[in-house]
């Protein structure tokens, strides 16, 4: 595909309306000090494409799904991942399939796809619902003692541990305290060095970098081991490492390298838990809002699955569960936004864009647009039910207004991965749990690489 796929390029086109800024640094004072309130600002200019500055940095900023739709499938050979948020992860995560572009990664990507298939994920499902149960069991002796727990952070130790096991069918969930203290720094100082405005901050010596380089070191060593170990066994232990390590290009016979099966597995890792521990800790956030849809859901799995484990049969039956889940990523999408580089001179309706600007999409904004959405605010699972849906459709090409997951060829590769683990723990929770968020506690919205509950999400549970 790599070499036919070609690039319309275009150099016509009028410039788009320029959100206003300051002479100097443009938009970046607007940006640091509150991103979100910043492109629901822009969005509420109700204008398809607005142009800002960060600084020297120009970019559009994409609030129309045709727009969207351009960037992502139509003209999607012009666009890369070229900000310097995507250099700053490609320090965190190597170059795997987040980060790395062209024949290689259209190369990693057909070989990590089957590890994806629905078969494979039969198998999944029973890791997950496994260790979603042996927390909950915990979380009894929790909701008899009154015990407070930061939800955020128990769906983090969860989340890793599921990773883990499939992954690398090994629980590192006695490690994962450490693995996940290391990302937390990691993330943090990412988000730190991705808005700095001064370029290369990153390669001074300050106590943060060392801390981070440390943490990057001991991460990668934790993951390096696994690999290390399961090349000395040589078995298949048909989890995605296995996976990656058997599988040959159809079209070069190549197989990975073992810097490759690094950088893949660290990708998985910090993609694959992250991302999905903050879907359910904000899903519990609103459930703590909204106990009827709690309620709802628990009887879902009441009569889906009852008292035994949950399989990905049950995942088909748990519609009403899906919905809230879709839903808590609309309000709180854990990749809040996404950003693309042009590569040469390109028009999106109408608007000229030059080569090297930065397009962004706004999830957080563009899932609340009230072009889309009715009363976008609101929690209503009801959104997505199919007549729902088809009903939205009239509005235009919807399905680029609503992409927690992305869209197009760098869609997320572990879009039904997470909808399934998602699913299964959210209804086997609900069906034990009532949660009670501390009193007091305001659970704000903080934009790292991921949309984190800012200060986690305190809570007591009751026995339903
Ligand atoms: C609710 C959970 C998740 C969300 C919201 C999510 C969201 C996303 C988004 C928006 C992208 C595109 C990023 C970009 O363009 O830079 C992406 C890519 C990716 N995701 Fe996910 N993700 C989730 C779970 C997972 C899981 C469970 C895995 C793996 C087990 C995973 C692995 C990946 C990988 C490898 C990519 C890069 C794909 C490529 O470019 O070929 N994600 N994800």
């Amino acid at each position: 595909m790599a070499a036919t796929q070609s690039i319309h390029t275009s150099t016509r086109g009028v410039e788009a309306p320029l959100m206003r800024g300051h002479w100097l640094w443009g938009n970046l004072k607007d940006v640091r000090e509150d991103v979100l309130g910043f492109f629901l600002k822009a969005m509420a200019q109700d204008e398809a494409m607005l142009k800002a500055s960060f600084l020297s940095i120009n970019v559009h900023l994409l609030f129309d799904p045709d727009a969207i739709h351009h960037v992502f499938v139509k003209n999607a050979p012009n666009y890369y991942k070229g900000t310097r948020g995507y250099e700053k992860l490609r320090h965190l995560l190597g170059n795997g399939l987040v980060t790395s572009e062209g024949d290689f990664w259209r190369r990693q990507r057909r070989i990590a796809q089957p590890a994806f298939h629905k078969k494979r994920l039969e198998g999944f499902a029973t890791t997950m619902a496994q260790a979603a149960e042996d927390m909950s069991l915990q979380w009894e002796e929790s909701a008899k003692k009154g015990e407070e727990l930061d939800l955020a952070q128990e769906m983090m130790r969860l989340t890793l541990r599921i990773a883990g096991e499939t992954l690398f069918s090994t629980d590192i969930s006695k490690a994962s305290d450490d693995f996940g203290k290391y990302l937390s720094i990691g993330l943090e100082h990412f988000n730190h060095i991705a808005s700095h405005p001064v370029p290369k901050v990153e390669y001074l010596p300050l106590p943060s970098n060392l801390r981070f380089w440390h943490a990057l070191r001991k991460m990668k060593k934790m993951t390096w081991s696994l690999i290390q170990e399961r090349r000395k066994r040589g078995e298949d232990r048909g989890d995605l490492l296995s996976m990656f390590m058997l599988a040959r290009d159809e079209e070069t016979g190549e197989q990975m390298s073992d810097q490759q099966l690094l950088d893949e597995a660290f990708t998985m890792l910090g993609a694959g838990h992250e991302t999905t521990a903050n879907a359910l800790a904000w899903t519990l956030y609103l459930m703590t809002q909204n106990p009827d849809a709690l309620e709802k859901v628990a009887q879902e799995a009441d009569r889906v699955f009852g008292d035994r484990l949950p399989t990905m049969d049950d995942f088909k039956e748990l519609t009403y569960t899906k919905r809230v889940i879709q839903e808590s990523m609309r309000l709180f999408p854990p990749v809040w936004a996404i950003a693309k580089t042009a590569r040469e001179d390109d028009v999106i309706n109408g608007y000229h864009v030059s080569a090297g600007t930065h397009v962004y999409v706004c999830n957080y904004a563009n899932h609340r647009n009230p072009r889309y959405w009715d009363n976008p605010e609101e929690f209503r699972p009801e959104r997505f039910t199919p007549e729902a849906l088809e009903e939205q459709k009239k509005r235009g090409r919807t399905n680029f207004m609503y992409m927690p997951f992305s869209q197009g060829q760098r869609k997320c590769i572990g879009d039904h991965f997470a909808m399934l683990e998602a699913v299964l723990i959210f209804s086997m929770l609900a069906r034990k749990f009532q949660f009670q968020l501390k009193p007091g506690a305001v659970v704000k919205p903080e934009t790292t690489v991921t949309l984190r509950p800012k200060d986690g999400i305190p809570a007591t549970l009751r026995l339903r």
